[in-house]
């Protein structure tokens, strides 16, 4: 037991991150800045804005950190890994230039057409009108997105050309998502099953992690407006594995080669969101770190030592790793605020937690602890995940555990790994 560990984020991916890197022979103590109640149980919270460059060097260098590991992309596109990393501090998470492949999606979009990496046909533009005119000519449906950040709610597909040429008009003109809309990127529609494929990458080196399945809209059956995501499992058996080995290898590893050539080298996680279509998986989108929800139904599947595996990228060696994965199947449930994800209150109370169990754990993703009393403090509040023999165990344990919760307008989808379960029946 020898490293001191910083975690930087406040939601149920940071939780899981701690809970995970707690259990590592290897570390001796976890701080998080900022936290939430759920991880204060686990490690020291500070509290320090994860995009609070300077304060978090500080920290850093104060309490002698020796292992820093990045939640959020608004920290990677702030610079935090180019300002510790010029220090002298290690760090877990790609530097500025390389977070760009989440932080614009026109970067990203241009880096697939230049090396052939299977997506969506798109086109990006910088005026309203010319975008609204291309949308007439394509016609629908058409996915219509904003280029920059937008908490994942920058994205909406359009079923009508009206409903499109709406979005445009939101985006661009409304700018209801500020300047992240500057830009708008078009895109073909794309149809089939998704996944969340995850990997440790190190410049060309990369190791996936399991897949697994999102559910952005709030409602079930995929219903009403896209969220952060609202849960997660893990496996995806009704993809086969075939098709993750190609996905590794027309996309993960052609991207991790793009991005050394750009001179854009990628350390830490890089995440696909995929289309599995009838012509093979498509990319979505990447993001430059763990998913959220997903990481909450993937890190419980890890057997192998979280902390030595970011040791080993952060110091170029994720080559000499050999990463092990359990066989059992994990869901994660999203329990949101009243009206998330709209506007939605915060401060209510939360009665009636079950433990955490080796099996369940309660993830917390926006929680405070006001005195003895737990508060909810975020529109995601809880992502409770359970393990199981297979999906359909791991999705009645993690219900078992939801119904046992109680906090006033809470709201879940009933549905989380349904698609799973009837892929099964099939
Ligand atoms: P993103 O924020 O880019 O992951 O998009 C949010 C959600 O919109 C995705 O999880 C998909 O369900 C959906 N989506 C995005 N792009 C497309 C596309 N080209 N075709 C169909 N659905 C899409
Ligand atoms: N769950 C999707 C994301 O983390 O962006």
């Amino acid at each position: 037991m020898v490293l001191r560990v910083l975690v930087i984020g406040s939601g149920g991916r940071e939780h899981a991150l701690v809970w995970k890197l707690a259990q590592s022979p290897l570390v001796k103590k976890v701080f998080c800045a900022p936290g939430n109640g759920g991880i204060a149980e686990l490690a020291e919270c500070v509290p320090i804005g994860v995009t609070d460059v300077n304060r978090l060097l500080a920290f850093a260098k104060d309490q002698e950190i020796d292992l820093t590991v990045v939640g959020p992309e608004a920290a990677l596109l702030a610079g935090i890994t180019d300002a510790f990393e010029a220090e002298g501090l290690a760090v877990f998470g790609p530097n500025q230039q390389a977070a760009e492949i989440e932080g614009s999606k026109s970067f990203a979009k241009d880096l697939m057409a230049r090396y052939g990496i299977p997506t969506g046909k798109y086109r990006t533009f910088t005026t309203a009108a010319e975008a609204k005119q291309y949308v007439r000519e394509q016609g629908a449906p058409i996915v219509v997105k904003a280029d920059g950040l937008a908490a994942g709610k920058g994205v909406t597909v359009a079923r009508t050309v009206e409903e499109a040429e709406l979005a445009i008009e939101r985006v661009m003109n409304e700018k209801v998502f500020g300047e992240a809309g500057n830009r708008v990127v078009i895109e073909e529609f794309l149809s089939g099953q998704e996944m969340s494929l995850m990997a440790f990458v190190d410049r060309e080196t990369v190791r996936s992690m399991v897949i697994s399945q999102d559910h952005k809209p709030v409602f079930d059956g995929d219903q009403g407006p896209n969220t952060g995501g609202m849960g997660a499992y893990s496996p995806v058996p009704q993809i086969p594995s075939v098709v993750v080995d190609r996905a590794v290898a027309e996309i993960l590893e052609p991207v991790a080669r793009a991005m050394v050539r750009e001179g854009r080298p990628f350390r830490g996680v890089l995440y696909a969101g995929l289309m599995v279509t009838e012509s093979g998986p498509k990319v979505i989108e990447f993001n430059a770190r763990f998913g959220d929800p997903e990481t909450q139904a993937v890190l419980p599947r890890l057997d192998s030592d979280l902390a030595e595996i970011m040791l080993a990228t952060v110091r170029g060696k994720l080559g000499d790793i050999e990463i092990r994965w359990k066989k059992e199947a994990a869901v994660c449930v999203v329990m949101a605020s009243e009206g998330y994800p709209g506007d939605y209150r915060k401060g209510v109370p939360i009665r009636s937690l079950p433990q955490s169990r080796p099996n369940c754990i309660v993830f917390h993703a926006g929680t405070i602890k006001e005195g003895d009393q737990l508060v909810t403090a975020g529109g995601r509040v809880l992502a409770v995940t359970a393990l199981g023999a297979d999906v359909g165990a791991a999705q009645a344990a993690a219900y078992e555990a939801v119904n046992q919760i109680n906090f006033d307008g809470a709201h879940f989808r009933r549905d989380i790994a349904a698609k799973a379960l009837a892929a099964e029946k099939k």
